[in-house]
């Protein structure tokens, strides 16, 4: 029903995409495959209702209405089989403003906080925002290229100051749907130690078949109630800009905590726009994010493939879930920022470089493949000329 072979041109659109690419590749000559959002129209029966929603002249204060947070929990429910309650649900402008939330909520200076590098920079900036110490676990490379934790390694680190986990669920950038038996082996240890769970779920529609997205906070009651869980429609419908997420804490006595800090900093009550937008994209998603994910499994595959082609520069990381690529380039230098040149000059392309997720990053690259079918073929034409010229010649980066 919908079509992903092209999308609108954002150039000129105020897209932080395309306005940051001189201040951070040095170049306005490249196609931006960097940040977490995608070249792909939102969906239009989105788009629609919010045009739809101006037709009433007056735009004065309005609480989030319950029919908003009504649609998300019935979408958790019948595409994950979790149960929330409305009295669950906060309104949020960010999910990393819900992790700073968590974190002063939920830990004392000094305390520590555990995380699974490589992962979104957000989470140990923040952490180092307030004063708390990172208790890094890295993720353990395996044999095939994918990644896992290190269960083992997290018991050993774990002293009386560790209070707060912060899972990316999905994972932002290896790309792993975690499964249920590694999340409850994840739990297991958080209800043994006392340690509290902010899950990170804002790329958890983005999981790709046969492999299924599981709330953590729903594989059972003791999950939901040291759970707090971030959910949203930014990544899954393109709607980023409206600023608008959730924070699901069933425990009364988390709730209360957090919104100790959360009524502190007055996070209000969301825009009129994004409280059309978030429930028209939950109510009518369905088809369009199962299109969505088709198309965007195929441009992983054209990837795959690519990268096949060149097993002595680029190895691409399998994936599970989310759209981005975790591309070993240590093939290609051993210096990150030379490999950063090699995308930015002779490919065109803005990436993530990977040492921005944490030091096991170092010598990867992400890349952003939420585009449409006719910007991914001009993608792989330029990443295969540049590649090829490199297999022929020696470039001086
Ligand atoms: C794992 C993860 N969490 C949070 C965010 C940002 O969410 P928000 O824009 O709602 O703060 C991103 C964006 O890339 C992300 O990848």
């Amino acid at each position: 029903m919908f079509n992903f072979d092209t999308s609108t041109d954002r150039q000129n659109s105020n897209s932080e995409k395309y306005t940051k690419k001189q201040k951070l590749f040095g170049t306005n000559d490249i196609t931006p495959l960097w940040v977490a959002d995608m070249d792909i129209d939102t969906p239009p029966f989105v788009v629609d209702a919010m045009t739809d929603r101006l037709k009433h002249p007056v735009l004065g204060y309005e609480g989030v209405p319950h029919s908003m947070y009504q649609a998300q929990i019935s979408w958790l429910h019948r595409r994950y089989g979790a149960k929330f309650d409305i009295d669950d649900m906060l309104y949020s402008p960010s999910v990393v403003a819900s992790i700073g939330t968590a974190i002063e909520a939920f830990s004392d200076i000094g305390d520590n906080i555990i995380i699974q590098t490589p992962v979104y920079p957000q989470f140990f900036n923040s952490i180092k925002r307030y004063k708390r110490e990172v208790l890094d676990n890295p993720l353990v490379q395996k044999p095939d290229g994918s990644w896992t934790m290190d269960i083992p390694n997290l018991i050993s680190q774990i002293d009386k100051k560790t209070k707060l986990l912060i899972l990316c669920n999905p994972h932002n950038p290896v790309g792993r749907s975690w499964h249920k038996d590694e999340l409850e082996q994840l739990l297991d240890v958080c209800v043994q130690y006392n340690i509290i769970v902010f899950s990170d779920e804002i790329h958890g529609d983005l999981v790709y078949a046969p492999h299924t997205h599981t709330v953590f906070a729903g594989i059972n009651d003791k999950a939901k109630d040291i759970t707090i869980s971030a959910f949203g429609v930014g990544k899954t419908f393109n709607l980023a800009g409206i600023s608008t997420s959730t924070v699901a804490i069933p425990n009364q006595n988390l709730k209360d905590k957090f919104m100790e800090v959360y009524n502190k900093i007055h996070f209000a009550q969301g825009s009129i726009l994004s409280h059309v937008a978030f429930e028209m994209a939950y109510k009518y998603g369905d088809i369009w994010l199962d299109e969505l994910k088709v198309h965007l499994w195929q441009n992983y595959l054209s990837l795959k493939n690519l990268c096949e082609k060149y097993p002595q520069y680029i190895k691409l990381t399998p994936i599970e879930a989310t759209y981005l690529a975790w591309i070993d380039c240590r093939g290609i230098d051993k210096n990150s920022k030379q490999i950063e040149k090699f995308f930015i000059l002779k490919a065109k392309l803005g990436l993530s470089r990977g040492i921005f997720f944490g030091k096991s990053g170092s010598g990867f690259m992400r890349l952003n493949f939420a585009i449409s079918k006719e910007a991914m073929t001009k993608v792989i034409a330029r990443l295969d000329t540049a590649l090829s010229e490199l297999s022929r010649v020696h470039i001086n980066l």
